[in-house]
Parts: structure tokens; C-alpha cells; sequence
């Protein structure tokens, strides 16, 4: 069926941190027409409605379409101990996480947890997401079965982790045959991905970091996710578990995990040398401020790793976050950034949240940009959503409006979320107009 959305468009076609206004999508009045699940046409309204004079069309006059966000950093598993506090990173795993992580084991709790996991991006605008499962083969196939089901595209990966609590702790060589078993039966299936995903380099030993290493480079559609660099404590029993190397990134990349399929959260303690090196590997950032400011783990520099051209997006980082919502994380990033005389800009915040993280998840071809031809994941925004937020934005510019929702806006400013052109969460009857 050919449906078309009428409303205010926006997305990117490239970062508008470097090319301005060139790299902004805009229509005031357009309409996106949507076939099969995909963008078949977007304009000005006006031209569309010559063009597909018979079109059926859905009203959004006054919101914001968009397209659906994409976390590039959230852990599933972590949603009953997320607002669990009073700790820092290495502690907080301790005592609040593995001991939430267990309860995978139970494949009821995994299979329930997931659906709700889903429905919570959604009601967020987030349509796509690189997620951190649990070391238990179930809870990825749990969450693998829910997005299928939700035919939305994920990708996630069995966490590796041999050298950590019992109850947790896998072994080599299975948890790697397991890795290479759900890439076998789940890469590629619906909109369904694969990322090796070796916890930290703390929580692996030597063979296993060697092993997840072995598998990215033998798959090349796969992904590679982990933490880098969160905080000093970490960085400091790394260097002391591996001395000869030169800082915390040689240890991923003596063991093969430096690429550009590798997505590194955090990165919070690199040194100027590691930045460098991450760059020229084509290599990523998952920038989690509310998590990076929760567990207070310090702030992340966002305009050296834009200057050095580094891929990007955001992450929530739930359960060390406090929000699935890419909005709220736009509102610390924007804060984490000013204590560093760096203005993130609402069109750059946008970009992360949308086109840069698809790029991140080397996902851009199919979602991100509402590019003709793409997977119509898209969100009805509403910049009125609160008395506060409509009061602020009645009349004002295109930034002004995308810099209130940066600041102030939550899930509450998610009217719709639609997965493949078909309502997934919300709806609208109308105001605004
Ligand atoms: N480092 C290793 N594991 C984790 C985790 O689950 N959350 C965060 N924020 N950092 C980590
Ligand atoms: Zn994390």
C-alpha cells in the first residue's frame, strides 16, 4: 500500500557539523510517501501531490517528521538495575549489574524483558539499536526472536566475559562457537545483525579477546562492540593486567579489534595518540553522556573526536544511563560539551542521534536519513508536547524548535513511531498544526 505523511521534514544527508546547511534535509511542508516499507518519494507537498495526485495521506501538519533514532550503546539486560546508584564503574558492576545479568539464566525473564526492552525504544522514537545482550546464549536469541517479531533492526551479540563472576562467566572455546552459531543463524535474518561482543578487556582473558578478534575479521558483515576508556580506575587495571601495552586501545588492537566495524562506548581517557589511532582505523564512538555523568565517570570529548573526523553517534547506555531517550541524552551531551566551551549545536545533536549513528552501525544504507529508497523508520515529533515546550517553540525557527526539544524534550515529545512505515507506538488526532 502507498501511504504519504504529511508534515514537517527534517533529516541529514551528511554531518552538518562540516557542511552546514548543504548536509540538511528540510521541507517546512512536505510529504513523505511510503510503498512496501519504503521511501518511494519526499518533497515539498505541493510537488508530491501532482505527482501522486490520488495518494492517501496522514496529517502531521505541525510535527516534526524524522527519522527514528538509533542508539548506538544501551544494554537490554540492565533495565531492573538501571537508577541503581551510590557506585562508580568497577563497583557498580559488582554489586548492580552481574547480579541483574544473572537472571537471564531464566529464559521466561529474558523472553519478557526483551519485548518490554523493544517496546520502551519505540515509545522513545528509537528504531534501531546496537544492544549489549548477556553472556547466556538464550538472552540473545530472546531478544533476536522479539525483533524479528517487531521487524525492527537490531543488532546485538553474545557478551563475552570467561574472567568474571562465576554465575557469569563463560568459556572458551564455547562461548566463541556460540558467537560463530547465532552469526550463522542471525545475520542478515529480517534486519537482524551480529557484533562480537567482548565485554571489556577486563572481563576477557587473553585467548578470548584473540578469539573475538578471530571472528570479526572472519565475518566481514559483522560488528564489533565493547567499552574503552570509561573511567581512570579502569584505565588503571587494565594497564596494570596488560604492561607492555602502550595504552588501553593497543590491547583491543593487538587482538585484531580495531577496525571500522568496531564501535568503542565511552572513551572518556584516551590519550592523543589513541584518538589518533582510532581514526585512522575507521573505527567508532558511542557518546553515552547520561551514563558517562551517572556513575560519574567524567566527560567525553565530543569536538576532538569531530575535528578528527571519527564516527559517532549517541548511546543511552541503560542501565549506567538514566534515560532511553535520545533526547534527554542530546540534553546532558549539550551539557557535558558546554563544561568544555564546546556548543553542541541542535542540527549536530540531531545528526548523531539519526545519520551518525546509522553510519556508526554501518546501517546508512538502509535507515537514518529517510533517503529515497530507505526503510521507512520514522517519528512523528511533537514540539509542543509539553505546556513548556509549546509556549518556547510557537513560532520559532527550525533550530530554535530542534534546540528546545534538545534540552527539554523526552518521551513525551514522541507522538508516533512507525517501523517500516507501519505504526509501531503512538498516533496522532491532532493539534499541532
Ligand atoms: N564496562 C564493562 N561493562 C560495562 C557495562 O555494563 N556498563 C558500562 N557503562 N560500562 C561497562
Ligand atoms: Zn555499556
Amino acid at each position: 500500500m502507498r501511504q504519504g505523511f504529511r508534515g514537517e521534514i527534517i533529516s541529514f544527508t551528511d554531518d552538518p557539523s562540516f557542511y552546514g546547511d548543504k548536509a540538511v534535509s528540510h521541507q517546512k511542508d512536505g510529504i513523505i510517501v511510503v510503498e512496501n516499507g519504503r521511501v518511494i518519494a519526499r518533497d515539498k507537498a505541493e510537488i508530491i501531490k501532482t505527482q501522486f495526485p490520488d495518494l492517501a495521506i496522514t496529517d502531521c501538519s505541525g510535527y516534526l517528521i524524522m527519522p527514528g533514532f538509533i542508539d548506538s550503546h544501551i544494554h537490554y539486560t540492565q533495565l531492573d538495575c538501571i537508577a541503581a546508584g551510590g557506585e562508580t564503574l568497577l563497583g557498580w558492576l559488582e554489586k548492580k549489574v552481574f547480579p541483574t545479568e544473572q537472571k537471564f539464566s531464566d529464559k521466561a525473564y529474558a523472553t519478557e524483558t526483551a519485548d518490554f526492552f523493544l517496546k520502551e525504544c519505540l515509545r522513545n522514537g528509537t528504531t534501531s539499536t546496537l544492544v549489549f545482550a548477556t553472556s547466556y546464549f538464550q538472552s540473545v536469541e530472546a531478544l533476536y526472536n522479539a525483533a524479528l517479531k517487531a521487524d525492527m533492526r537490531i543488532i546485538t551479540g553474545n557478551v563475552l566475559m570467561d574472567l568474571a563472576p562465576k554465575a557469569l562467566a563463560d568459556k572458551i572455546p564455547k562461548s566463541l562457537d556460540d558467537s560463530e552459531k547465532l552469526i550463522q543463524n542471525w545475520q542478515g535474518h529480517g534486519r537482524l545483525g551480529y557484533a562480537v561482543t567482548p565485554r571489556f578487556a577486563l572481563t576477557s582473558s587473553s585467548e578470548q579477546l584473540a578469539g573475538a578478534g578471530k571472528i570479526l575479521g572472519e565475518y566481514p558483515d559483522i560488528l564489533m562492540q565493547t567499552h574503552l576508556a570509561e573511567t581512570k580506575d579502569e584505565c588503571a587495571a587494565v594497564k596494570e593486567r596488560f604492561p607492555k601495552a602502550g595504552d588501553y586501545l593497543e590491547v583491543y588492537e593487538n587482538f585484531g579489534l580495531l577496525t571500522d566495524r568496531s564501535v568503542f562506548a565511552h572513551c572518556l581517557y584516551l590519550s592523543d595518540s589513541a584518538f589518533h589511532r582510532l581514526a585512522k582505523s575507521g573505527a567508532g564512538i558511542a557518546f553515552c553522556p547520561t551514563s558517562n555523568l551517572f556513575l560519574g565517570s567524567g566527560l567525553f570529548n565530543l569536538e576532538k573526536a569531530r575535528q578528527l573526523k571519527i564516527t559517532m553517534g549517541l548511546g543511552s547506555d541503560v542501565g549506567a544511563g538514566t534515560s532511553f531517550s535520545l533526547l534527554a541524552t542530546m540534553a546532558e551531551a549539550y551539557k557535558t560539551c558546554r563544561l568544555q566551551n564546546y556548543n553542541l549545536d541542535p542540527f549536530y545533536a540531531f545528526y548523531l542521534a539519526t545519520l551518525g549513528g546509522a553510519r556508526l552501525l554501518g546501517i546508512d544504507r538502509y535507515v537514518g536519513s529517510l533517503g529515497m529508497g530507505q526503510e521507512a523508520d520514522f517519528i512523528l515529533v511533537n514540539p509542543a508536547a509539553t505546556p513548556l515546550l509549546d509556549r518556547r517553540t510557537k513560532n520559532a525557527s527550525l533550530e530554535e524548535k530542534l534546540f528546545a526539544l534538545e534540552i527539554m524534550g523526552d518521551d513525551r515529545a514522541i507522538a508516533a513511531t512507525y517501523i517500516k512505515g507501519k505504526l509501531a507506538f503512538g498516533g496522532i488526532d491532532h493539534p499541532p498544526i
